[in-house]
């Protein structure tokens, strides 16, 4: 079998361990020949590949990021794509194609499966707001990056009697919040899923101050938004991959406290570090059963598939179901950490 693999859109700690898994279990299991496509979808248009064996994948397995490259893709290339898929993957002499990304790469994924490409996807993305799966790769790493912050600035805060608000990743769900915030015990945190009021931060914030805790800090989802009528923040514009730019929740609500407080807010902005380095022992496991599993799928013929984790389990479902819609944090789990929302 010839495998085609390629990683998409936001790059995230275990790319890499995924594409070293596929590879290992490919060539030295099933005698496969494995390639790997240049910058995701681009490079699989623009016929940009290279083979992988085992000597190009040894030493990633830590490794962040990917050693393949990523990319978005704009829309129109990717309906290019489609208008001829079966004749493409003849043409690149592939069986199957196994595209590493989140949701609009698993879409593109889908989108491709259903236009006669044979495809197994794998989820990832820090976000961890893929509905198909308990949880991807990168997640993990995410979350521990920023719950060191938080304990970091917790010491910072204290000396300077200061209110800290750190804007974490996460458009439209605020997994990375939530557990950051809940492990680095954050004393308030605002998710998309949920409209705040500053009001309610600087009553919470007065209350410490007054009891003697004179420093705060409160971990801010960067899709997070204030609610209606409490305090001015615009709508950002839609980007050419149709992603809302944000217009800095972090910045706002800090300078918004300091001016309500009277007292010192700022605001620290975490952004691509949370995607950079070293993958987490978690991360690297599940993403090395990823693409063993997405190697398995493959020669079943599992195609229009995508590797997810159910429980403890790794199982094979539709690239439909995982993408119908996202997963975002369910109003039982806000509960869980409710004093600090
Ligand atoms: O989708 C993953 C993600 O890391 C989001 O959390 C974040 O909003 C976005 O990617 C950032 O994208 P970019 O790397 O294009 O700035």
């Amino acid at each position: 079998m010839r495998i085609g693999i390629l990683t998409a859109g936001g790059d995230c700690p275990g790319l890499n361990a995924v594409i070293r898994s596929v590879v290992h279990r490919a060539v030295t299991h099933h005698g496969d020949e494995v390639i790997g496509f240049e910058d995701g979808y681009k490079g699989l248009l623009d016929r940009r590949y290279r083979p992988l064996d085992l000597n190009a994948v040894s030493g990633i397995l830590a490794r962040g990021g990917t050693i393949l490259g990523s990319a978005r893709l704009e829309r129109g290339r990717l309906a290019e794509a489609c208008e001829n898929a079966p004749e493409l993957a003849r043409e690149l002499g592939i069986d199957v194609l196994i595209p590493i990304g989140g949701e609009g790469t698993l879409t593109a994924a889908r989108l491709l499966s259903e236009a006669g490409m044979p495809v197994v996807g794998v989820p990832k993305t820090i976000d961890n707001d893929i509905s198909a799966t308990d949880r991807t790769f990168g997640f993990d790493t995410a979350v521990g990056v920023a719950t060191e912050a938080i304990d970091r600035l917790k010491t910072t805060a204290e000396s300077h009697q200061r209110v800290m608000v750190v804007e974490v990743m996460g458009r439209h769900a605020g997994w990375i919040a939530l557990e950051s915030g809940m492990a680095g015990g954050a004393h308030g945190i605002c998710l998309p899923e949920r409209p705040f009021d500053p009001a309610d931060l600087v009553k919470m914030v007065e209350e410490r101050f007054a009891r003697g805790k004179k420093f705060a800090v409160i971990c801010v989802a960067e899709g997070a938004h204030p609610a209606e009528g409490t305090m001015a923040y615009g709508k950002g514009a839609i980007d050419q991959y149709g992603h809302e730019r944000f217009h800095g929740i972090g910045n706002a609500l800090a300078g918004e406290l300091e001016h309500r407080l009277g007292k010192e807010a700022r605001p620290v902005i975490l952004g691509h570090v949370q995607r950079g380095g070293s993958p987490t022992a978690y991360d690297r496991v599940l993403a090395t059963r990823f693409g063993w599993h997405a190697v398995e799928a493959a020669h079943h013929g599992e195609f229009g598939r995508m590797t997810a984790l159910r429980g403890t389990r790794v199982e094979m479902v539709p690239l439909a179901e995982a993408v119908t819609e996202l997963k975002t944090v369910p109003q039982d789990r806000m509960d869980e950490a409710e004093s600090v929302f």
